[in-house]
């Protein structure tokens, strides 16, 4: 079995943001139709989101997402967040987290929520949000970890994510 190492994308190796956006599709497309279409899902944060990835040996198979904003408005999928009073800034994002089937049941969720919540500590960030499916077993990981369930979003009507999803909003005051 390969050593598994987590590490940041570097700025400058923004070609394994293809990757990442390939195994996206590989975590997804069993839930996805719309996505299992794809051979490589990202959006506009990719550019500007910092990145956190496992690799084993020389196989992506995990990575997530944090950017960080001036107010939920900003950040991504804003529709989440309507029902929210605002948050204090600046606020960090955290997105678009998977791991490769393959690897599931070994705790790098755990280890790369702790990666981005350091990373946005360290930017100044004075909270987190995240907004997730509403899976018991996840959302009591996430209260481990510190955050609190703030509530569910509304239902919304989605390619993406099925007709009637709605997902579990969280969040997390972050040391300055
Ligand atoms: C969501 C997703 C990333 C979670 O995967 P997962 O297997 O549940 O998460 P992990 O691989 O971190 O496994 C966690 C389990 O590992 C086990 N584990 C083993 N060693 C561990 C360790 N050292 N630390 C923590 N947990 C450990 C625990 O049983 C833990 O479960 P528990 O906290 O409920 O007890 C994955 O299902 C996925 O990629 N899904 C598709 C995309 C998706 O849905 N993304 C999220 C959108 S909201």
């Amino acid at each position: 079995m390969d050593e598994l190492h987590l590490v940041e994308l570097p700025a400058s190796e923004q070609s394994l943001l293809l990757e990442v956006g390939a195994l996206r599709v590989r975590a997804w497309a069993a839930r996805s139709p719309e996505i299992a279409r794809k051979s490589v899902w990202l959006d506009e944060f990719d550019g500007v989101g910092r990145h956190f990835v496992v690799i084993a040996g020389r196989k992506l198979i995990a990575a997530a997402r944090v950017s960080f904003h001036a107010s939920l408005a900003s950040a991504p999928d804003p529709q989440d967040f309507v029902d929210l009073a605002p948050l204090p800034s600046p606020i960090a994002s955290f997105n678009r987290l998977v791991i490769d089937p393959d690897y599931q049941g070994r705790g790098l969720s755990v280890r790369l929520v702790e990666a981005r919540r350091l990373a946005a500590e360290q930017a100044g960030c004075r909270c987190a949000v995240i907004s997730i499916w509403p899976e018991e077993r996840r959302m009591q990981r996430m209260e481990r970890l510190g955050f609190v369930r703030v509530g569910l979003t509304r239902v919304y009507s989605s390619m993406t994510y099925g007709p009637a999803a709605r997902f579990m909003v969280m969040t997390r005051s972050l040391i300055r």
